[in-house]
C-alpha cells in the first residue's frame, strides 16, 4: 500500500457523486470549470452534478445543454442527475434515454426554484423511473415540518444561526426517509438518501436495508467532523440543508452510519454561494435570508484522510466509500470506481500524513470559496489526480486542459 519512498498511497479515483456545478444559469457562483478544477485540485477524478440551476435540469433539451457545457471545460469526468417535479413525469424516459446518471426530488424547499412534487405524484414518479431500471434519490426533508417550524420561529423573533437549524428538525429528515422507504418498498423502485445528516436518519435507512428495500445513502464530511456548535462559531457560514447536528445525533451518524454500515457513501454536497449570499461580513445578523450551503471539493479529501489518521475508519473502508460504492450505487462501476488492469484508469494520490491548514479560503480553486473548514487543520491530501491516464493535478497545480474532462456513459 506504500507507494513511494515518501510514503504516498495510490487508491481508485475519487468519486463525488453530489456536487452543485451551477451551470447551466448560475456561473457567477460557480461553472463546469471552476468545479471540476477544484475536484482534480481536492484528488476527485468523477463529479455529479445536481439539478437545481436556472433552468432546472428537468427537459432533454436542459439536460443536453447541461452535459454540452460539460464537455467543453470540464477538467474531470462527469455526469448529471434529472430533476423529478410536479410537471415533469411523463419526461422520465427520455430524460433516461437522454443518459441522466439518476433522479432527483426535492422533497423540501432548499436552494433554487423546485417545489417539490405531491405524494401521490411521488408515487407515480417513482413506477416511471423503475422502468428505466435508473435509481432516484432524494433531499431528504419534509418541506410541511420545515415550513411550520420556520414561520413559527420567525414569529418569535429567534434569529439566531443556531434557530436555523432547530428550524429544519431531525424528524423533518427521519419522517422523509422513513416515508420514502414506504414508498419505494410498494413500488420497487431503487432509492437513495442524499447528504443523511443525523443518526436518527441513518436508523431509518438501517431499519429500510433491514426490510430488504434497495435503499442507499450518503453523507458528507462536514455532518462526520463538525456539531451544530459550529453554528455558534461560524454562524451563517456553516448554514447548510440539512442542518449540521448535535453531538448526539453526530455520535449516532458515526456509529450507525459508518460502524455499523447504513451510509454506503462520501460525498460533498459542495454548495458553492458568494460571500454576499453567505453574509461572511455579518455571519450573526439577520440570518433568516442568509443561503445554504459551502463548497467541499478540496476538503473532503483531506477530511476523510484525517479520520483515517484517527483511528475512525481503515483506508479501505474510506476508499470503499468514496470511490468503489458510489459508483456501484449510481451504475458507473467499474468504469468508474476501479482500478482495473489494461484500461486507462482514473486513480488519485494520496499523501496520508501531510499536515495543513486551510488558512485562506482563497487558496481554493472554486469561484466562491466560502466553507466552514477554513481555520481547520488536516492530516492527509490529495498530492496527485488522474484521469483515464493522464494527470490533471500534481505538484500542486492543476495541469491538463479544460474540456478534457467527458461524460460518463450509463445504459
Ligand atoms: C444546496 C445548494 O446550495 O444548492 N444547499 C445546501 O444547503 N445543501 C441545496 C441542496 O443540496 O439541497
Ligand atoms: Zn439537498
Ligand atoms: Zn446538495
Amino acid at each position: 500500500r506504500v507507494l513511494d519512498g515518501d510514503g504516498n498511497v495510490l487508491v481508485p479515483g475519487i468519486v463525488d457523486c453530489h456536487i452543485h456545478n451551477r451551470e447551466p444559469g448560475l456561473e457567477y457562483k460557480e461553472d463546469w470549470e471552476s468545479a471540476t478544477r477544484a475536484a482534480a485540485a481536492g484528488g476527485v477524478t468523477t463529479v455529479v452534478g445536481m439539478p437545481n440551476t436556472d433552468p432546472v435540469i428537468d427537459r432533454p433539451e436542459h439536460l443536453e445543454l447541461k452535459f454540452d457545457r460539460g464537455e467543453a471545460s470540464a477538467h474531470v469526468d462527469f455526469q448529471s442527475y434529472a430533476v423529478v417535479t410536479s410537471e415533469n413525469l411523463d419526461l422520465i424516459p427520455e430524460l433516461d434515454a437522454t443518459g441522466a446518471l439518476g433522479f432527483k426530488i426535492f422533497l423540501g424547499s432548499t436552494v433554487g426554484d423546485v417545489p417539490p412534487p405531491s405524494d401521490g405524484k411521488i408515487l407515480e414518479a417513482m413506477e416511471e423511473i423503475r422502468e428505466t431500471g435508473k435509481r432516484l434519490g432524494f433531499h431528504e426533508e419534509n418541506g410541511e415540518i420545515i415550513d411550520h417550524y420556520t414561520e413559527r420561529f420567525k414569529a418569535e423573533g429567534r434569529n439566531e444561526p443556531i434557530d436555523h437549524s432547530h428550524s429544519r428538525p431531525v424528524i423533518a429528515e427521519q419522517e422523509a426517509v422513513e416515508r420514502m422507504i414506504t414508498f419505494a418498498e410498494e413500488t420497487g423502485t431503487k432509492i437513495h438518501m442524499f447528504h443523511v445528516s443525523s443518526g436518527s436518519a441513518a436508523e431509518a435507512v438501517a431499519r429500510g436495508k433491514d426490510r430488504g428495500v434497495d435503499v442507499t445513502a450518503e453523507t458528507t464530511p462536514h455532518y462526520l467532523w463538525f456539531t451544530e456548535d459550529v453554528m455558534r462559531e461560524k454562524g451563517n457560514v456553516a448554514r447548510v440543508q440539512p442542518p449540521i447536528r448535535d453531538a448526539a445525533e453526530r455520535d449516532e451518524l458515526w456509529r450507525v452510519g459508518i460502524d455499523n454500515g447504513a451510509i454506503d457513501c462520501i460525498a460533498t454536497d459542495h454548495a458553492p454561494h458568494t460571500a454576499e449570499e453567505k453574509k461572511v461580513d455579518d455571519p450573526f445578523g439577520n440570518t433568516w435570508d442568509a443561503i445554504s450551503g459551502f463548497v467541499g471539493l478540496e476538503t473532503e479529501v483531506p477530511a476523510m484522510l484525517s479520520f483515517v489518521d484517527q483511528g475512525r475508519f481503515t483506508l479501505e473502508e474510506w476508499v470503499r466509500r468514496h470511490s468503489a460504492r458510489p459508483a456501484q450505487v449510481w451504475g458507473m462501476y467499474p468504469q468508474k470506481g476501479s482500478l482495473q488492469v489494461g484500461t486507462d484508469a482514473d486513480f488519485t494520490i494520496v499523501d496520508p500524513d501531510r499536515e495543513w491548514t486551510l488558512e485562506d479560503r482563497r487558496d481554493l480553486h472554486s469561484k466562491n470559496c466560502v466553507t466552514p473548514f477554513e481555520g481547520e487543520s488536516f492530516t492527509g491530501k490529495a498530492v496527485a489526480t488522474v484521469v483515464r491516464g493522464e494527470p490533471v493535478f500534481e505538484d500542486g497545480a492543476v495541469v491538463g486542459e479544460s474540456g478534457y474532462g467527458t461524460r460518463v456513459d450509463v445504459d
